[in-house]
């Protein structure tokens, strides 16, 4: 029987996976500079914690969650997206107990039951942060600088920062239902998904893919004008801090996002390059979640990255990975016992070794270090045991010196430190 990988589930080859950790790597260190930690929660959680924190309105919780009932008879879904479980931990931890402000990142699988395409999956991976425990517009604008410094140290170019604010509690159903009255009048026009999201979550028809959709738009009110005093005060803070850091963005009106616990400060950053799927990272603020799943009045702001998206940007930018630093050419039974012993030697001192588990002829041993791209090769024949030396050869120079076998590791330790 031939086994497949699920539709729109992929596997992670070398070196792409060299790629991605080399990504991660650079993100964490920018993570350090600005005090976030990282947090792992599990895969799966129980439905409820999507249903209630992502809204019923959703497109996530409508149609696209991996959900199961488990053999407890308990509904369980594989997580679809971060924030929600990281506040569930937050809550469940009483992490505010010690201080509010927590500031934690992960790099975590999502899983969504979409269909696929190019930088669309059902099983996609997010760099994400969230920071909890304060209302600081000074905060959304850092979350946000951070996340935009995290792109630039791993090499993305021409992405766009797009800002928006959706109001809050006090002055958005004022705005959701001007906007309801304006859709109504040309509901016919609208796509299926828009027509439902009309009585739903009106907002969302501002940001839908549809062109039909978008061009019934002309003349929708527009959100800005719905802001309340504290809500504009807030916007205005968050595009001043931006502006000090040297954090480019330009003001998006129709940016609505897809999940429903956004309030004020929401932002995407979109790539020309990507494509339909041109949205690389999502974010914003949401006050009221934290307390809506159990906890405390505890505010919150985070963005979520697609790593995949993220990656199809930097395919070109990317080095491969180190080739391996020695390979260990050995003939013959007795020498290859030797070879193995000196081989565990050098890596126990840190240099990444390959050799030939079969055996081969010198000649195919050398092609094979050729095509690993060694740096240097250690040879180790039954001429060369007899002395009890190998041979060393620099094989970009191919120059070759005969080193004692007791002294390998040393005579390695020399060349680190000339090089
Ligand atoms: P989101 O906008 O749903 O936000 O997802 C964030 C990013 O994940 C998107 O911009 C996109 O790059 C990537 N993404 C989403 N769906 C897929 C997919 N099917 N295939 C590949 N990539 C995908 C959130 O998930 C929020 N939790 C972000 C957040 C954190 N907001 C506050 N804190």
């Amino acid at each position: 029987m031939h086994h497949t990988a699920v539709k729109g589930m992929h596997d992670l080859l070398p070196p792409d996976s060299a790629r991605w950790a080399a990504v991660e790597t650079a993100a964490r260190r920018v993570f350090a500079r600005y005090g976030f930690a990282e947090i792992r929660t599990p895969v799966v959680e129980k439905s409820a914690l999507f249903v209630r924190g992502l809204g019923d309105a959703s497109d996530i919780v409508g149609k696209e969650m991996y959900t199961f009932v488990d053999k407890g008879d308990e509904s369980l879904t594989l997580r679809p997206e971060g924030t929600a479980p990281v506040v569930r931990a937050y809550v469940e931890h009483a992490l505010y107990q010690t201080d509010p402000q927590a500031k934690l990142f992960y790099f975590s699988p999502m899983f969504r039951r979409e269909r696929p395409q190019k930088g669309r999956y059902r099983q996609f991976h997010q760099i994400g942060a969230e920071l909890f425990g304060t209302a600081s517009p000074q905060a959304d604008a850092e979350v946000i600088t951070l996340l935009v410094r995290l792109l630039e140290s791993v090499g993305v170019q021409g992405a766009q920062l797009e800002l928006n604010s959706l109001g809050c509690a006090a002055c958005r159903p004022a705005y959701q239902s001007a906007l309801r009255t304006f859709l109504a009048g040309v509901a016919e026009a609208l796509c299926g998904d828009c027509q439902r999201r009309l009585h739903t979550n009106p907002l969302r028809v501002l940001d839908c893919k549809n062109p039909s959709c978008q061009e019934r738009l002309g003349g929708a009110p527009g959100i800005a004008a719905s802001w309340c005093a504290e809500c504009r005060t807030h916007f205005d803070a968050v595009q001043d801090a931006l502006a000090l850091a040297g954090v480019a963005f330009r003001l998006n009106p129709r940016i609505a996002r897809g999940l429903d616990y956004y309030v004020r400060t929401a932002f995407e950053i979109t790539s020309d390059q990507l494509g339909a799927q041109s949205a690389l990272c999502g974010g914003g603020r949401y006050d009221g979640l934290v307390r809506a799943l159990g906890g405390p009045d505890v505010p919150g702001v985070g963005f979520g990255i697609g790593m995949e998206r993220l990656m199809l940007l930097l395919a070109d930018t990317q080095p491969a990975p180190l080739p391996p630093s020695v390979f260990v050419a050995a003939l013959g039974e007795a020498p290859r016992r030797a070879a193995w012993a000196v081989i565990e030697q050098l890596r126990a001192a840190d240099w990444c070794v390959e050799w030939d588990y079969e055996d081969r002829s010198l000649k195919s041993q050398m092609k094979r270090a050729d095509r690993l791209g060694a740096v240097h090769v250690v040879l180790l024949g039954s001429d060369e045991l007899a002395r009890a030396e190998v041979t060393v050869r620099n094989m970009s120079t191919k120059a070759q010196v005969a080193v004692p076998l007791a002294t390998v590791v040393e005579h390695f330790h020399q060349i680190r430190n000339h090089t």
